[in-house]
């Protein structure tokens, strides 16, 4: 089995999750004190939080990752357009954009992914997300309960199938409705991007089973993340599908030795708790309301403050993160031999995908690149649809 690695942009700043760190990353730095390097972050400057994010997206390219995950929150940056505004800047780099079908509709996201594709030599990932939370799905308009959204979400994908790769496609469904549209001309070169979703809800999992090239997931203990696997490969086989790959985002805080790597998380954790940052659900509230990551369990309903060593629940697994309220929450931390070891524990069971990230992340993007990374020369593979997958994947008609 082959492994890739990927980074994450972060699309809603980094300085404002470092406590104390002076360092200007752009405006969304929550003011205090701050290097006043590069620039006022205004509207209208030379440089914008755009520019740091393109500097990221280099330096991830430099290092051999390939490809860079983009969140989508309603507070962030819009992932879609910002990586159309790195794409020229970047050659080889793939960025995974995450949106939600509510933001399109299905021949919106068919064009635009098309010309996206055409421009840069297929190197659009597709996240589909559905939002963890009612309340922020209706700031935004979204009405749609949970399981209605994932309903949508399913005729959605097979709605895109059937534009990409039929110039007449009709379709009759709950939501959507289509009478001989689809791909022609020039865009019809272009190849569907892949489709990554995330989800632990049945309905989240029923629609990665149906449509999903890769299933992501964020880091736990080993045995949580074997048997969640387990349970996304039953129910893809019941569509008859064998290729559903798998992806785990986790943080690296890696250093040359295990105690320099400890020192650093627990300079985190100490800045963190100084500042009453702690727990984990403001760290990415809504975006994952539906089920605690198991840890979570462990710290949420505790008053009592908990210590650094506490949050390790597997070796160089650490939730640390979580409870200070940095996003994504889990890191693995230790040397760089321990950190890649894990990494090929986590690939053992059946991840083949990582995305690898550390704060700041253009510094670490250059660390895990030169540390990480090299040991997986060999294995190494770019992210492809495998050959000989049905193109018009289980489009329905609306039946
Ligand atoms: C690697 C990864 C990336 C994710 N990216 C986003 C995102 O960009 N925007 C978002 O709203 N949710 C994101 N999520 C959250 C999931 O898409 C999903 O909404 C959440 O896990 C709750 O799903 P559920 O209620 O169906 O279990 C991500 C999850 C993972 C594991």
């Amino acid at each position: 089995m082959s492994i890739e690695f990927f980074t994450r942009l972060p699309l809603h700043g980094e300085t404002q999750f470092l406590p104390g760190d002076p360092r200007n990353r752009g405006d969304w730095h929550a003011g205090g004190p701050s290097t006043g390097a590069v620039s006022g972050f205004a509207v209208g400057d030379h440089f914008t939080y755009i520019d740091y994010l393109g500097q990221i997206a280099r330096a991830a390219e430099i290092n051999g990752f390939g490809g860079a995950l983009m969140v989508n929150a309603p507070t962030g940056e819009e992932p879609w357009t910002v990586c159309s505004l790195l794409a020229r800047e970047t050659r080889t780099l793939k960025f995974v954009t995450a949106f939600q079908p509510y933001h399109y509709t299905p021949w919106v996201a068919v064009q635009q992914a098309a010309t996206y594709q055409r421009a840069t030599g297929n190197r659009l990932v597709w996240n589909i997300i559905n939002g963890g939370s009612d309340a922020i799905q209706r700031q935004v308009g979204d009405f749609e309960d949970h399981d209605q959204r994932y309903a949508r979400a399913t005729e959605f994908m097979d709605v895109v199938r059937g534009y990409w790769h039929n110039e007449q496609f009709h379709y009759e469904g709950t939501y959507y409705r289509a009478e001989g549209g689809g791909l022609r001309g020039p865009l019809k070169k272009a190849e569907l991007p892949l489709i990554c979703t995330a989800g632990s809800s049945v309905a989240a999992r029923e629609f990665a089973a149906k449509h999903a090239d890769f299933y992501l997931m964020r880091a736990e203990h080993p045995d949580e993340i074997a048997a969640l696997i387990a349970d996304i490969r039953a129910r893809a086989l019941k569509w008859g599908r064998t290729d559903i790959r798998f992806g785990l985002s986790i943080d690296v805080i890696a250093r040359d030795s295990e105690a320099a790597a400890l020192a650093e998380a627990k300079r985190f954790f100490d800045e963190g708790v100084a500042k009453g940052t702690v727990k984990a659900r403001a760290a990415h509230a809504g975006l994952r309301t539906a089920r605690k990551l198991s840890y979570e369990h462990g710290y949420s309903d505790q008053d009592e403050q908990q210590a650094f060593d506490d949050f390790f629940i597997h070796p160089n697994v650490w939730t640390g993160f979580g409870y200070i309220g940095v996003p994504p929450g889990c890191a693995l931390v230790g040397s760089y031999a321990n950190v890649v070891a894990r990494i090929r524990e986590y690939h053992s069971i059946g991840v083949d995908l990582f995305f690898l990230a550390g704060y700041p992340h253009l510094e670490e993007a250059y660390r895990i690149g030169e540390h990480i990374l090299p040991h997986f020369r060999a294995q190494r593979a770019a992210i492809a649809r495998p050959a000989g997958q049905p193109v018009q994947l289980h489009v329905s008609n609306g039946a």
